[in-house]
């Protein structure tokens, strides 16, 4: 039995991009693994959230992982900031991150970029990965599974936890990154060249979990392909076909190769309705039963549940983490 750790930021409904990149294969794992699931709340306050909007949207990533399929008597679901030992050992961990090797991260540079610099963006964006890695390390965590854009902070993770072990005492386990084959990076149906993104300010470029069965249908239909006519993958010339192709195929369970040929000589009309009769057929379930759980009290029973549960774990690493550390004191005896 391994131990899995995932983790999702509340900021902003889910997109097919998540569950097919992310929780799809979360839902698979929980059978044979030790498993967290945690909803990163305070990875979501390293930009500016409204307090309205990120309550809300906590509780509607509960919902929207429980209604995917995760189990709360396998998996430990739970919120971030309702364990305090990760900022906790997150700080420990700044102190052996490096500025440097922070500011390299892609995911900071492009974030700085688009909030016009480092001096709009919080410090909380650039020591972003030092969080994450207390996610992932308090739990003796063997697999992270996350999508492509991941890897970079996985490596990092893996890095500082080494040179923890290295300088203190060797108390954490080094993770592996598991990223799955198909479906790991969904692209914007505006800009196929893009990541799809919950964040995305072009609601048409992303289909998100809770988008009505209508709704759907219009944004495939409205995204973005070419004019040759051909229902064929080609990542470098026909990024927009080959997208709906990667999105219909992980939503229906066939191959790639087995829809070309199924709509070979055929229209992107009739491939559009097709994706989004697939999209629609994966999605419709788990919004039924997202819709029964997002005001209950069961809810909250499994997140204080899981919060325990996770508080439990992390504090025995914390512990461990600060006694190698030499922060507090022994207590003197007699
Ligand atoms: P985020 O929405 O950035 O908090 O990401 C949550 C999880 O979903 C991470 O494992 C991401 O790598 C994954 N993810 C986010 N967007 C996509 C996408 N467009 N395609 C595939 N995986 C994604
Ligand atoms: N940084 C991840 C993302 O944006 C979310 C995350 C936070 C995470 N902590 C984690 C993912 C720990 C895996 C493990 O997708």
């Amino acid at each position: 039995m391994q131990t899995i750790f995932s983790g999702i930021q509340p900021s902003g409904t889910l997109t097919i991009g998540n569950y097919l990149g992310a929780i799809q294969h979360f839902v698979g794992l929980q059978e044979e693994n030790n498993c967290y699931f945690c909803i990163v709340d305070e990875h979501a306050i390293t930009v500016p959230q409204d307090r309205l909007k990120l309550r809300h949207n906590i509780r509607s990533l509960a919902a929207l992982y429980l209604a995917s399929g995760i189990n709360s008597e396998k998996s430990t679901l739970f919120i971030q900031s309702e364990v305090p030992a990760h900022t906790q050992l997150s700080w420990m961990l700044q102190s052996i991150s490096y500025i440097g090797e922070l500011e390299r991260m892609t995911q900071f540079k492009d974030k700085s970029a688009k909030s016009a610099g480092k001096e709009a963006v919080s410090s909380a964006l650039l020591t972003y990965p030092p969080l994450m890695a207390s996610d992932i390390l308090l739990y003796k965590t063997d697999i992270v599974p996350v999508g492509e854009d991941q890897k970079q902070h996985l490596e990092l993770t893996r890095n500082l936890a080494e040179r923890f072990n290295n300088k203190f005492n060797d108390i954490f386990t080094i993770p592996e990154v598991s990223i799955p084959e198909v479906g790991a990076r969904i692209m914007s149906l505006q800009n196929p060249t893009k990541k799809m993104s919950k964040s995305d300010e072009n609601e048409k470029a992303y289909i998100s979990m809770l988008d009505e069965p209508k709704k759907i249908e219009k944004k495939i239909k409205s995204a973005v392909t070419d004019s040759d006519g051909i229902v064929k993958y080609d990542k470098e010339n026909k990024a927009g076909v080959s997208n709906l192709l990667t999105i219909h195929a992980s939503c229906s369970g066939e191959s790639v190769e087995d829809l070309e040929a199924k709509f070979e000589g055929k229209g992107y009309g009739e491939f559009k309705q097709a994706t989004a009769d697939a999209v629609v057929n994966v999605l419709k379930p788990i919004q039924d039963r997202y819709n029964e759980l997002i005001d209950s009290e069961i809810l909250d029973d499994i997140l204080d549940k899981g919060a325990d549960n996770a508080s439990f774990e992390a504090n025995k690493m914390l512990k461990k983490a600060k006694k190698a550390m030499g922060l507090g004191r022994v207590k003197k005896k007699g």
